[in-house]
């Protein structure tokens, strides 16, 4: 079993993420891990290759990994032979030789995990890859929702989420899309003209709007995304054009979102751009609980995939 994408995933296997994500976190919203989890990887070992640079996603798996008594090991591109001209394949194949039982990939090549999965008979947790997906974020975003829609079945149907930013070039809005719609959400896509994808293009079948005003009203919750600027060629978006028509400070708060609408952020936040530090920090952000749950969300992936 791997972890690739979750445009083939039904609302049941989310839900059984998520529902399982719940005993990785206490009755305080903190980290857990129960005693009958704390074995679950004991005697296994998983490869963590990012050859795309991370903070959250590759610390929580690696701290995912440690909680439920696994053996984890970190690659990088810089680290690793893959710079001496070996292919990432290769590494793999490396790996598996050594007696590793799954692998962890983060890579800028889209197809590369799909490749990696049909060619090797280990499973493969896809940590992002580049423009196509980042199902655990998306996970963890789902989760972030619902509990604070307090709908702990875990349906978001009647509830609206706004996308606004760079669409594009963000595998973590195309997982969002698939996730949320699933579970019930209407989404909505907004963001400068040329960082929005064509509507008939896979993963982007979503309601569009042509403002932040219009993307923020009715919106229960609203995902802001930086400008991937790693990946764009080009055109160069003008940041304070972006800032004055896409970014949220306390002035839109106040005037464009409704009263209740919670923001979600999958980081790095660049403060001043898609949100000011007032708000990033104000009572309706709910960036840190992402990033918590985001270790009980692996950790559920982990148990889950690799778990005795
Ligand atoms: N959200 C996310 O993927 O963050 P990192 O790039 O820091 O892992």
């Amino acid at each position: 079993m791997s972890l690739i994408g979750l445009q083939n995933d039904s609302k049941d296997d989310l839900l059984d993420y998520l529902d399982l994500a719940e005993d990785f976190i206490d009755d305080e919203g903190e980290v857990c891990t129960p005693e009958r989890y704390r074995d679950a990887l004991s005697g296994r070992s998983v490869g963590h290759l990012f050859f795309e640079p991370s903070t959250r996603t590759r610390v929580s798996f690696e701290y995912a990994t440690d909680r439920l008594g696994g053996y984890s090991l970190f690659l990088s591109e810089k680290d690793s032979s893959v710079k001496k001209g070996e292919t990432v394949l290769d590494t793999c194949r490396n790996l598996i030789a050594m007696g590793f039982d799954g692998l962890v990939i983060r890579h800028n090549d889209r197809h590369l995990p799909y490749t990696i999965a049909d060619r090797i008979d280990l499973p493969i947790i896809n940590a992002g890859n580049g423009t196509g997906e980042h199902p655990t974020q998306a996970l963890l975003d789902a989760m972030t929702l619902r509990r604070a829609f307090d709908r702990p079945s875990g349906d978001l149907s009647g509830k609206r989420v706004a996308i606004i930013g760079d669409i594009v070039h963000s595998r973590v809005a195309r997982s969002d899309v698939y996730a949320l719609q699933k579970l019930g959400a209407d989404v909505v896509l907004a963001g400068p003209s040329m960082l929005l994808p064509n509507q008939d293009e896979e993963g982007w079948e979503a309601e569009r709007a042509e403002s932040r005003r219009e993307a923020l009203e009715g919106a229960d919750a609203v995902i802001m995304l930086r400008i991937q600027n790693e990946r764009i060629h080009g055109d160069v978006i003008d940041t304070n054009s972006f800032i004055r028509d896409w970014g949220i400070n306390q002035y839109v708060v106040e005037e464009e979102m409704e009263p209740h609408t919670v923001i979600l952020h999958p980081g790095p936040v660049i403060r001043g751009v898609e949100l000011t530090g007032e708000v990033a920090d104000g009572p309706r952000s709910l960036i840190f609980d992402q990033v918590t749950i985001g270790v009980a969300i692996r950790q559920a992936v982990l148990y889950r995939i690799l778990g005795r």
